[in-house]
């Protein structure tokens, strides 16, 4: 290091505390061979590059900023959709002309930064755990040195080796293209995720150089520059944790991987009939004595309440379920609430927009979307209760069907507490059906029910005596002479 730069990081004191992340996910992912930008390919309906953000994020890093160069838009649309519009600053590095030169560009968005340390992350390293980075972290923050992740593969080829000293000091990093066979045969290697002061990075970034294999500013060359100055310390890690994803193998790897940690975790308290077939996403919560069956996915903010039993192949989407539900096999819930005691299915399918009151019961083949269900309310069999407000303790039969879309607008249906649809009716929306009512199998229910009464409409019964005998009297008599 130049007597100017000991100078300047002696002057420039950082202000304790303060973290800022760089996320580097500038390139193209080739080999996901997608037209999707690889950081947008998701592992447990989260995007790759979502997992380093929330990580980076957890640990208290304020700014995060993410390098983008390929898809920027899309990706950068995609960031602010999840996190917020401002919650992840995007630099554009155009062209990818190397990991130091993707955090140069990043640097200059640092300008204003009053903080201490800059952590160094991959957008398409999903599964780097929590604790390696809190370690690398404080290990940065204790020893004001660069910090750096390492790995020993069981084969190491394309990584960047870790070039250690006689005493075991880290002293530099050489790059697969740039290594004599000497230092090829060496299997701990570069993870790629560093942190350090912020001054430090300043420096070190704007006096890097290109002159290497690959005509690229590598950010490696920083550990070499740290270890004659600040102090280079190695934090080393499972190199399973910090494999990156590059081609959709590696993503189906990572995603059994990330499932088989979740899964594992809730095991504590929570039963699973076959862990290697359910998903449980990273945002799940999940009571104690839940039991989860086969093929069960539970996906974003779904939440599970204690004692609650999800059957096979059941998949729940940013739904709620109270405690002691019984949902049976092959169920489909979006955006849906379940209070306890209920039951739900096999076989239904309750959209955006349905709740469902304690001990109520929804049976097979019933759809419901935008609908309250009463406490202890039941539909059974073979329904769609679409924009309906359905009271308590009410009885909607098989087959009972509101009309609830004219073909121009959507209208509501309220059928008050204590009421009894009977089966095979339609309920033709806006209509109202009055406390305790009841309505005749096979009506059709054209304006609003009072409370208390009867309704039915059916046609008059045509009865024929041998009519039918007499058809097919006549019908084998013509097969004879035919
Ligand atoms: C880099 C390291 C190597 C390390 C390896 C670990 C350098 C010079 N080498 O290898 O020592 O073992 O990571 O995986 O840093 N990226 C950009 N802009 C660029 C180049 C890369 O944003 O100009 C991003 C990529 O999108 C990717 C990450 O940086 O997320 C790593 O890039 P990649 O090309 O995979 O790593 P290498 O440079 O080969
Ligand atoms: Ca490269």
């Amino acid at each position: 290091m130049s007597a100017r730069a000991k100078k300047s990081l002696k002057g420039r004191r950082a202000v304790r505390g303060g973290l800022a992340a760089i996320v580097l996910a500038a390139g193209k992912g080739t080999r996901m061979r997608s037209s999707r930008a690889k950081v947008l390919h998701e592992i447990l309906g989260r995007p790759l590059g979502a997992y380093p953000i929330d990580l980076a994020r957890a640990l208290g890093a304020d700014p995060v900023i993410a390098v983008l160069g390929h898809q920027r838009a899309v990706v950068e649309a995609a960031l602010a959709d999840r996190f917020g519009a401002d919650a992840v600053t995007v630099v554009e590095q155009a062209e990818q002309r190397g990991t130091g030169h993707a955090v140069r560009l990043a640097m200059a968005s640092l300008k204003r930064f009053t903080g201490e340390l800059v952590l160094v992350l991959y957008g398409d390293v999903p599964l780097l755990r929590r604790e390696t980075l809190a370690a690398l972290v404080g290990t940065a923050r204790r020893y004001h040195c660069l910090a750096v992740v390492t790995a020993t593969p069981p084969d190491p080829t394309g990584y960047g080796r870790i070039l250690r000293d006689e005493r075991g000091h880290v002293i530099s990093v050489v790059e697969e293209k740039d290594a004599s066979a000497e230092e090829r045969a060496i299997t701990e290697v570069n993870a790629g995720i560093y942190c350090g002061p912020v001054d430090f990075f300043r420096e070190a970034t704007a006096d890097l150089s290109a002159r290497n294999a690959q005509r690229e500013y590598y950010l490696t060359d920083i550990i070499a520059r740290a270890a004659e100055g600040i102090g280079v310390t190695a934090v080393e890690a499972d190199f399973r944790d910090v494999a990156g994803v590059n081609d959709r193998q590696q993503l189906a790897e990572a995603e059994a991987v990330m499932r088989g940690r979740i899964n594992r975790a809730l095991m504590a308290h929570v039963t699973f009939r076959d862990p290697a077939s359910t998903d449980v996403e990273p945002g799940v919560e999940v009571g104690v004595d839940v039991e989860l069956g086969r093929g069960v996915a539970l996906r974003g903010r779904t939440k599970i309440g204690h004692r609650a039993r999800i059957g096979d192949g059941v998949i729940l989407t940013d739904t709620e379920v109270g405690a002691g539900v019984l949902i049976r096999p092959y169920s489909v819930a979006t955006e849906a609430v379940i209070g306890a005691g209920a039951t739900v299915g096999p076989f239904a399918h309750l959209r955006p927009g349905t709740n469902i009151g304690p001990d109520a019961h929804i049976g097979n083949f019933v759809e419901t979307k935008k609908t309250t269900l009463g406490r202890g309310s039941k539909a059974n069999h073979l329904t769609y209760l679409g924009d309906t407000i359905v009271g308590e303790k009410v009885n909607i039969g098989a087959g009972t069907i509101t009309c609830n879309y004219n073909g121009y607008e959507k209208s509501k249906t309220v059928i008050e507490d204590g009421a009894f649809i009977g089966s095979d009716s339609q309920l033709v929306a806006p209509v109202r059906v009055g406390k305790g009512a009841v309505v005749g199998a096979g009506t059709t229910v054209q304006e609003d029910v009072p409370a208390g009464a009867l309704v039915i409409t059916r046609g008059a019964r045509i009865e024929k005596p041998g009519y039918a005998q007499k058809v097919a009297k006549k019908y084998a008599a013509a097969r004879k002479t035919g």
